[in-house]
């Protein structure tokens, strides 16, 4: 019997029923959003709490099995493939809301609770947790991969979303960072170190999150442009002048096809914003006035305002739904979502230039973006069978990674490392991708924890 043989077996007297080795199950956790080949764990456990997490982590410690957490399988990156074999955890059953603290804005949850999920246990009492990436994300995945989305340029990434956290080392140690205090200076922030690290420096098992106030007043808008380059000037300018937006989408014409396509809406097949602003009732009509006015001097027409529930919801699940809307379009192929973030001086620049790069090797791209953050993706397709297709569109993700490091960005803003990414992180952090595998090679030495993803110790 092989050492993952032998850590299953002990997990499974640990756990009876909630360990599977069921072909349906292996296979669904095999899976991923995008073209990394299909990898099956060798069981998946479903743990029931910090306690059962950190025995199963103790087994797999002593035998030297990977571990691989797993919330709803959205990542773009192959992050949650045990490439290595081993133990996937799905945390399905820490879903929980365990508190609300509607008094000091936090609430604390289970890893596997989804996004909507959340929102939806909250509404009741007038708060909300703002961090919105395209699908309905697990908290726990969110946190692992530093998630943002169309609200991060109002209310910021997971980084300023969570308090704090509770977490199962490779040792089973379980450790609590952060409190629920709003700010700390105690010592190193553990909290962060955690978030972003994608299940390679410990287990998330649970979350203390911020949460905001539901605003007065909500206002969203749909404006066309005549191209892309006057949509990015006019989200430029907004950003240089302080403008406070809750959300700022660029929609490319493919995109915007995709998008009518899929839910069902008409929209014109020019380039887009998505807005919307919150705050008082003033200050939403002030904001919306001038940042209308920086639009109109950019070309941008056909207004289309909304201060409905029922339109924005629409809208916004329209947007979320994108990156499957145009999946749609290219039925059966593998996808290829790439994401940089780049000063917002440089926006222009970096959007130009792909545009360029897809039409010099005549691929069709989609581009959308969270472009108040300097964020953009673009999403690219290639038949399973075309390995050549599936080639050129990652060139063209790697130059845009490289022109991203050029003008002073980052390779990933939103979706990650996992395994899509390894490649460029000694070109952004040189040392830094060191000390992160010292940090590593500290807390995890025998490498149980997700590994081959982020970086690399043995
Ligand atoms: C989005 C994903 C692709 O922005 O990040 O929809
Ligand atoms: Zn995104």
């Amino acid at each position: 019997m092989n050492h993952i043989a032998k850590a299953v077996e002990e997990v499974k007297a640990l756990l009876g029923d909630r360990l599977s080795t069921a072909p349906a199950v292996l296979n669904t956790h095999g899976e991923n959003e995008t073209y990394f080949p299909h990898t099956p764990p060798d069981a998946v456990a479903f743990p029931n709490g910090a306690s059962e997490v950190s025995e199963i982590v103790k087994i797999c410690a002593r035998h030297n099995c990977p571990i691989v957490p797993w919330g709803v399988g959205t990542s773009l990156e192959g992050h949650a493939l045990p490439v290595r074999g081993g133990i996937t955890l799905n945390m399905q059953n820490m879903a929980d809301v365990i508190e609300v603290m509607d008094a000091d804005l936090a609430v604390r949850v289970g890893p596997g609770i989804t996004r909507e999920r959340l929102n939806a246990e909250l509404r009741a009492t007038g708060l909300f947790f703002p961090v919105d990436p395209g699908a309905n994300a697990s908290l726990g995945g969110m946190a692992a991969t530093r998630a943002s989305g169309t609200t991060t340029v109002r209310y910021g990434t997971m980084r300023e979303n969570v308090l704090g956290l509770e977490v199962v080392l490779a040792d089973g140690r379980i450790l609590r960072t952060g409190s629920t205090a709003k700010k700390s200076s105690a010592g190193y922030d553990l909290t962060k170190l955690m978030i972003g690290s994608e299940g390679t420096l410990g287990i998330i098992t649970e979350l203390t999150l911020r949460l905001q106030g539901q605003p007065e007043a909500v206002s969203a808008a749909v404006c066309s442009f005549p191209s892309v380059a006057d949509a990015v000037n006019t989200v430029i300018a907004s950003v240089q002048m302080g403008i406070s937006m809750a959300r700022m989408e660029l929609v490319d014409p493919n995109s915007m096809k995709a998008i009518n396509d899929y839910s069902n809406l008409n929209y014109p097949l020019e380039p887009h914003l998505f807005l919307e602003f919150h705050g008082s009732s003033a200050g939403v009509a002030e904001q919306a006035d001038i940042v209308g006015d920086i639009a109109a001097e950019n070309g941008g027409t056909d207004f289309q305002w909304t201060s409905k529930t029922e339109d924005r919801t629409k809208l916004w699940h329209a947007r979320h739904n994108a990156y499957f809307a145009t999946k749609a379009q290219f039925p059966g192929q593998l996808g290829l979502s790439t994401d940089v973030c780049v000063p917002i001086s440089k926006l222009a620049e970096a959007i130009a230039e792909t545009q360029a790069d897809l039409e010099a090797h005549k691929i069709t791209g989609n581009i959308i973006g969270h472009v108040g953050d300097g964020n953009y993706h673009t999403l690219l397709f290639a038949p399973p069978e075309d390995k050549d297709a599936l080639n050129l569109n990652l060139k063209l993700a790697g130059r845009m990674a490289e022109r991203a490091l050029r003008l002073g960005g980052t390779v990933t803003g939103e979706h990650g490392i996992g395994m899509g990414k390894m490649k460029f992180m000694e070109a952004e952090h040189g040392a830094g991708w060191q000390v992160m595998a010292e940090i590593k090679r500290a807390l995890d030495p025998q490498n149980i924890l997700n590994p081959g993803k982020v970086v690399e110790i043995n």
